[in-house]
């Protein structure tokens, strides 16, 4: 097992509009998180949030999974754009790949994902759709430490909110968000802060 460092560089990754990478930026400005964002890397090169980036002056990649002929290569040069700033935590924001073993053991217990669901609930794509179809009363969102099985990593933290029977999908992931921007970066902060480990899978504070 990997236990804490004391590597406080982030890599957040990215392929849509970087709400929750937001949320990491306000908190490392406002002193909540105290973590530097070496990088922001995006798969597309029309990711909103490379802009949010770029605002604060945070350095900005765009990899194009498309210009890579196979997930090895991507990850390859993934892994490269994070090594040589000294990335120490990877943090996926809504990031639309999946990761090969060779990334997930690049970084061993050093990469953590924000999920839309109460995990192992509803794994996958569209969680808060998947939880409103299913009718549960109560959804939310998890932090977990990447494994390189989809969305079933170690939890570090969980959020819940309820189902009210007006809700439509939308209102449904709107509530969800809020919470997702709350705990990711008090997720983030939990891990680059030590004083934990994992047993199994269980994440567990000392
Ligand atoms: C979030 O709902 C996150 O949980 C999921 O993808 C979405 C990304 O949204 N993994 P944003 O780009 O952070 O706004």
């Amino acid at each position: 097992m990997v236990g804490p460092s004391k590597n406080r560089r982030l890599g957040v990754l990215i392929s849509g509009r970087g709400s929750n990478l937001q949320s990491i930026i306000d908190a490392t400005e406002t002193g909540r998180l105290d973590a530097t964002i070496a990088v922001v890397i995006a798969n597309k090169e029309d990711a909103g949030g490379l802009e949010r980036a770029r605002r604060v002056g945070v350095d900005t990649a765009v990899l194009k999974h498309t210009s890579y002929e196979s997930r090895e290569a991507y990850d390859g040069a993934l892994i490269n754009e994070l090594r040589r700033r000294d990335v120490g935590l990877v943090c996926l924001a809504g990031f639309m790949r999946l990761l090969s073993v060779r990334f997930v053991e690049a970084f061993p217990n050093r990469i953590v994902n924000i999920h839309p669901s109460l995990l192992p609930a509803f794994p996958g794509l569209d969680g808060q759709g998947q939880a409103w179809t299913h009718g549960v009363k109560v959804a939310g969102a998890t932090v977990h430490v990447v494994t390189p099985e989809l969305d079933a990593g170690p939890i570090v933290l969980q959020a819940t909110v309820p189902v009210y029977d007006t809700d439509t999908p939308e209102d449904l992931a709107t509530r969800i968000l809020m919470e997702e921007h709350r705990i990711y970066p008090e997720a983030i902060a939990i891990i680059l802060g030590g004083g934990w480990r994992i047993e199994g899978r269980r994440f567990l504070r000392e």
